[in-house]
């Protein structure tokens, strides 16, 4: 009797907890069990539900968006390199056991927060019989298929049965990535998305043209023409010819398509922003006859400057696969605003024109109505500071839909008098008014003054990485760390989930480590803490044997091994399988540099370790085209033990000549501050392995590479 009360009890409280129950995956997924559990092991297929296998989301932010099967078989490969588990695609329109069936379903219960159906929206159900997802639209399926893998691995392969009904809050989603003061390759811009992606992130909107330093007046007109400043997009267009003199940092339209396409793939819309007429030197060093006295701002009223503009978007427009696209326009001269507003809505018709109504305009919030700007009301507003606008009153109160990047979740590389390097988690789920920061907060020093959630005119949020202090202030992947522990907390707020922080403290590592299609952390798998471990004492042989259990032998080009001594020569090298190691790491070796020519130490995808460049003799690494030198040269003729050590965003180097006592260093970077004064800061580099010594003349013994740092 006791017994049969105490079983109601708890079926009642699992009942109970089962209403209001959700996974606590990133973002948090509503589920209501129904009891029992599915192996996701016994899975052996994905059916797509044949009727729809073509259909495609047209509602989304997208051109290109993927059909529901190639979102499936995205899905089956993730499955694969993340689950290892091995499931075989087909349609039907029927379920079969032990399968995920994926198919269409569309009914009122996808709710955004302002209560209107979106096509994000998905079903997921686990019964004995397997997994049924049931998208809105083929994005809605999408998503679904990254709560399965995070729910997988979150449940040790085993999932609660029950359904699940899940929509996002907000449709933008996402991150802005200065690229016009920074250039990343295309690859990393891939990466990202992916990462974006597995906690259903939905935009990436990449900031393509900018330059340094905003006080721009501080330099004669001489220098500021020779200021760093940037257009990424590389045309062989007679009409932009000469606008951009950097072909090395530029994407040329098969690269910057090949992002678009990749992206696409994983649900994520790559957002170009070209941007003027604030920002914009690198227009004004093309043609200086168009910039005002501040010549990073273009002169609106110069009869050529609007046609330029046109001449510009005519030719790149065609490069885009979204259907909103940026032209900048925020800290113009503000005596200028009627010329802003004749610029910004000319613009806005052209764009509308010439792309057939296919693509609408966003702008960052500069000029408010009340400060006399008149902006068509299809152009939508991306605000970014309070001092700028008010966007409750300014913007949607006056009909606008408006993008929330508030500077609460700013960032500026490097080093910043102001803003963080990297995302706070604390700051993600405390809120600037003590409940989780949410993409109606536009402004985070009165409550009052923002919307509430239910307001239609919100977009949602992007937050935004500035890069102020150009190229040499970060390495490529510093972007990523500056996003890597917290942004998956932004996601879930963006989205709408309600995962706290202990949860997230939680199970942040594992999901992190089953993110699929990117390797941004530089893991390599390794048996031990001890990665790889060359002693060159097996010798008549090209191959050096690795000691570490992990068999990463390497292979020698030209090269001899004596006495457990490779020497290098002539531009001889040593080849092994790796390329680069993240965060963190110890590369070890024993080095005698024979000749004071300089020489590459070891290289790797990410990054260079050379001893000198020609001119000086100085250990430099070399990362993203930029030397970060110690003051330190290796002395030569003499045997010195090095420890190259990755610690967090710190990067040192230990030496010891000799056996003599040891000496620490950190590569730091010299960031100038608008052209006035300078700072240092870490720069972290990831260890270069591809190849060792070439070019390099010396010995060098016992190379060693953990997985911690020292
Ligand atoms: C999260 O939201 C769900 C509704 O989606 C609710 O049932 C649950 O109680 C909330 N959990 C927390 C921790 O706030
Ligand atoms: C799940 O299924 C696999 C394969 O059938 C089996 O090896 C594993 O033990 C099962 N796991 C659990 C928790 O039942
Ligand atoms: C789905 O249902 C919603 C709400 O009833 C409706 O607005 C929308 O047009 C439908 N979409 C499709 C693709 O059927
Ligand atoms: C996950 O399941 C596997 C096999 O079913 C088991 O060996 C392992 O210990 C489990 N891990 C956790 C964290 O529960
Ligand atoms: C802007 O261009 C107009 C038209 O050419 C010219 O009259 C004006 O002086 C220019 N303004 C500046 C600040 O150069
Ligand atoms: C370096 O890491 C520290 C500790 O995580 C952090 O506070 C700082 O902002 C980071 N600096 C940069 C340049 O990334
Ligand atoms: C070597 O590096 C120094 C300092 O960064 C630089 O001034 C010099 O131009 C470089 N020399 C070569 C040949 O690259
Ligand atoms: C591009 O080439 C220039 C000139 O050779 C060089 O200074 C710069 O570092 C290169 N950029 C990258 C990212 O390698
Ligand atoms: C090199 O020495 C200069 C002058 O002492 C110092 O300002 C600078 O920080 C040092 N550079 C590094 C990378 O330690
Ligand atoms: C190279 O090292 C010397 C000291 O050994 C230092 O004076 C010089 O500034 C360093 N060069 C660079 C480019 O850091
Ligand atoms: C290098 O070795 C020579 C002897 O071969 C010695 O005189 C010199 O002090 C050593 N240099 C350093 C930096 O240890
Ligand atoms: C980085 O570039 C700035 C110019 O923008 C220069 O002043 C600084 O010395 C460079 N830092 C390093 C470490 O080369």
């Amino acid at each position: 009797m006791q017994l049969v009360r105490a079983l109601f009890r708890t079926a009642s409280a699992l009942s109970w907890l089962g209403a209001a129950a959700r996974i606590a995956t990133i973002p948090t997924i509503p589920f209501t069990e129904t009891g029992g559990t599915y192996n996701v092991s016994m899975l052996t297929d994905i059916v797509v539900d044949s009727r729809y296998a073509e259909e495609v989301d047209n509602i989304g932010q997208t051109l290109i968006p993927p059909t529901l099967l190639e979102f499936a078989q995205t899905f089956q490969g993730d499955l694969k390199s993340v689950l290892e588990l091995d499931l075989k695609l087909s349609q039907a329109t029927k379920r079969k056991p032990n399968s995920i069936f994926v198919t269409f379903g569309n009914d009122t219960s996808f709710m955004d927060a302002a209560g209107r159906w979106t096509q994000e929206g998905y079903k997921l159900r686990v019964d004995d019989r397997g997994l049924v997802v049931t998208g809105a639209s083929p994005l809605g399926s999408w998503w679904a298929t990254r709560s399965i893998i995070q729910a997988t691995v979150a449940g040790n392969s085993t999932l609660a049965k029950g359904s699940g009904t899940d929509a996002p809050g907000w449709g933008t989603r996402g991150v802005m990535l200065d690229a016009g003061r920074h250039y990343y390759p295309p690859e990393f811009l891939v990466e990202m998305c992916s990462y974006l992606s597995f906690f259903k992130q939905n935009t990436f909107h990449v900031h393509l043209s900018d330059n340094l330093y905003n006080n721009v007046e501080r330099y004669s007109a001489e220098q500021s023409l020779e200021l760093a400043a940037a257009f990424r997009l590389w045309s062989d267009d007679q009409a932009v010819a000469g606008l951009n003199r950097r072909q090395n940092e530029s994407y040329t339209r098969e690269q910057f398509d090949n992002v678009q396409i990749q992206c696409a793939k994983r649900g994520v819309t790559i957002i170009p922003e070209i941007e003027a007429p604030g920002h914009a030197l690198v227009i004004v060093q093309w043609k200086p006859q168009l910039g005002l006295d501040d010549l990073s701002m273009l002169n609106i009223s110069h009869p050529e400057t609007i046609p330029t503009m046109k001449a510009i978007w005519k030719t790149f427009l065609p490069w885009f696969h979204s259907k909103v696209v940026h032209i900048g326009a925020d800290e113009y001269d503000s005596r200028l605003v009627s010329d802003y507003t004749h610029f910004v809505n000319e613009m806005n018709t052209f764009i509308q024109t010439e792309t057939k109504g296919e693509k609408s305009m966003r702008i960052w919030g500069t000029f408010t109505p009340n400060q006399g700007a008149n902006i068509s009301k299809t152009i939508s507003y991306q605000h970014w500071d309070v001092r700028a606008d008010q966007p409750y009153y300014d913007y949607i109160q006056n009909g606008y839909n408006v993008l929330n990047s508030d500077d609460y979740v700013y960032l500026v590389g490097g080093w910043s008098g102001s803003f963080a390097q990297e995302l706070d988690l604390s700051k993600i789920f405390n809120g600037p008014f003590g409940s989780p920061y949410s993409p109606v907060v536009f402004d985070s020093k009165a409550i009052g003054d923002n919307p509430s959630r239910r307001n239609p005119r919100v977009l949602g949020e992007v937050a935004a990485l500035w890069n102020d202090y150009g190229q040499n202030s970060t390495t490529v992947l510093q972007a990523y760390y500056s996003w890597r522990n917290a942004l998956p907390a932004l996601a879930d707020k963006q989205w709408g989930g309600n995962i706290t922080e202990a949860e997230y403290t939680s199970i942040f590592d594992t999901l992190h480590a089953a993110v699929p299609a990117q390797n941004l952390d530089r893991k390599i798998p390794s048996r031990s803490d001890t990665i790889l471990h060359y002693t060159f004492d097996n010798s008549n042989s090209n191959t050096v044997r690795d000691r570490s259990g992990n068999g990463y032998d390497g292979t020698i080009h030209g090269c001899h091994m004596t006495d457990s001594t490779i020497h290098f020569a002539g531009g001889c090298y040593l080849e092994t399988p790796l390329s680069s190691k993240g965060r963190d790491y110890t590369l070890s070796f024993r080095v005698k540099p024979t000749s004071s020519n300089p020489g590459t130490l070891f290289a790797g995808s990410d990054s260079t370790f050379v001893n000198g460049n020609g001119t000086i003799t100085n250990a430099t690494l070399i990362s993203g085209g930029s030397p970060y030198s110690l003051n330190y040269t290796l002395p030569l003729n003499n045997w010195t033990d090095v420890s190259l050590v990755g610690d967090g965003n710190a990067t040192r180097l230990t030496v010891s000549t000799d056996g003599s006592k040891s000496e620490t260093m950190e590569f730091t970077t010299r960031i100038g501050v608008d052209g006035e004064y300078s700072v240092w800061a870490p720069i972290g580099v990831e260890a270069p392995l591809a190849r060792v010594g070439e070019g390099f003349t010396g010995l060098m013994q016992n190379i060693m590479l953990r997985g911690s740092a020292a």
